[in-house]
């Protein structure tokens, strides 16, 4: 029997031999993957460097080895993956959360306080990780999610259902068309589709397992992301604010039709490699 310390190695050197990932995200793997197989959380992994596993652990480790060799994305075999601290439930029919996401939160917590009672929908919801993390840290707010897949959303339900939540509710809509007209929101929060389909980035194997319709959008990616901001105006409160993620090469353009559109105070925020991935916009106008 070998220590939780050489099994991450091991792990690692397989997939870094298997799949050809880096040192860096094959230790997230691993991690991952200790922290499953031995249902312990990751600070355990880091005290109990020694704690030998069990045989049938072992097992469990090279079955999802096998699978994972076959390019299969971690968090489908696991069906789970993390969102901001927390652990959310997945399968195909939603979109693998990234870290890169994580940034929309930190925009929200910043700038808004966390006891404010604030309307606020998070447009696509996939597996509804950024509604339902918004809805653990604004306890006092009221949180819709939306998507047009029935399936991603049976997804969110089922998170919304796990994280125990009361101030949020799902609905299946084409972007805003089964939202009430009336309604207006503090804060619209959207990672769009908005991967070109002509992007070379597809040709990636693993991305061949997620749902088409929540990467590419039409109009070289911006189609999805032009139609929420022609929209978002009727469903924001004045001084209401728009934030949407959006590939590190469409900041300009995105900027650019929020002015357009005559949203204000635009800005647009980098994520951790330094490239531009979210613009927001605030409405002045009635
Ligand atoms: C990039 S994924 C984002 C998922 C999730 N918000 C996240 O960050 O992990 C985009 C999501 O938008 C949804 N979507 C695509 N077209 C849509 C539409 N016309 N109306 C509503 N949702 C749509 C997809 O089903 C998918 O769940």
């Amino acid at each position: 029997m070998c220590s939780i310390h050489t099994h991450q190695k091991r792990i690692v050197g397989y997939l870094k031999e298997n799949i050809q990932i880096n040192e860096r995200e094959a230790n997230i793997e691993a991690n991952h993957i200790l922290k499953f197989v031995l249902k312990k959380p990751i600070s355990y992994l880091i005290t109990n460097q020694k704690t030998k596993i069990k045989k049938t652990e072992d097992e469990f480790i090279s079955k999802i080895l096998k699978k994972r060799s076959k390019k299969e994305p971690l968090a489908y075999i696991l069906r789970e993956w993390d969102f901001y601290g927390e652990t959310f439930f997945l399968n195909k029919n939603s979109l693998i959360p990234r870290q890169d996401t994580e940034l929309m939160i930190d925009l929200a917590i910043n700038q808004f306080d966390k006891d404010s009672r604030l309307n606020i929908l998070d447009l696509g919801t996939g597996s509804g990780v950024i509604g339902i993390t918004l809805s653990k840290l604004f306890p006092n707010s009221k949180i819709t999610v939306t998507d047009i897949s029935s399936k991603a959303l049976q997804v969110a339900n089922k998170n919304i259902k796990q994280h125990k939540l009361k101030n949020i509710h799902s609905i299946e809509s084409d972007w805003f068309n089964n939202i009430k007209k009336n309604e207006k929101f503090d804060l619209i929060m959207t990672n769009p589709p908005y991967v070109s389909k002509d992007d070379p980035h597809l040709i990636n194997p693993e991305l061949k397992f997620e749902p088409s319709n929540a990467l590419v959008s039409a109009d070289n990616g911006f189609s999805d992301i032009f139609k929420i901001i022609d929209e978002s105006p009727k469903f924001l409160k004045v001084e209401g604010r728009l934030f949407i993620e959006h590939g590190y090469n469409q900041g300009v353009k995105v900027k650019k039709y929020l002015q357009k559109k005559s949203f204000c105070k635009i800005k647009q925020y980098q994520d951790l490699n330094q490239k531009i991935r979210v613009t927001s916009g605030t409405k002045i106008k009635v």
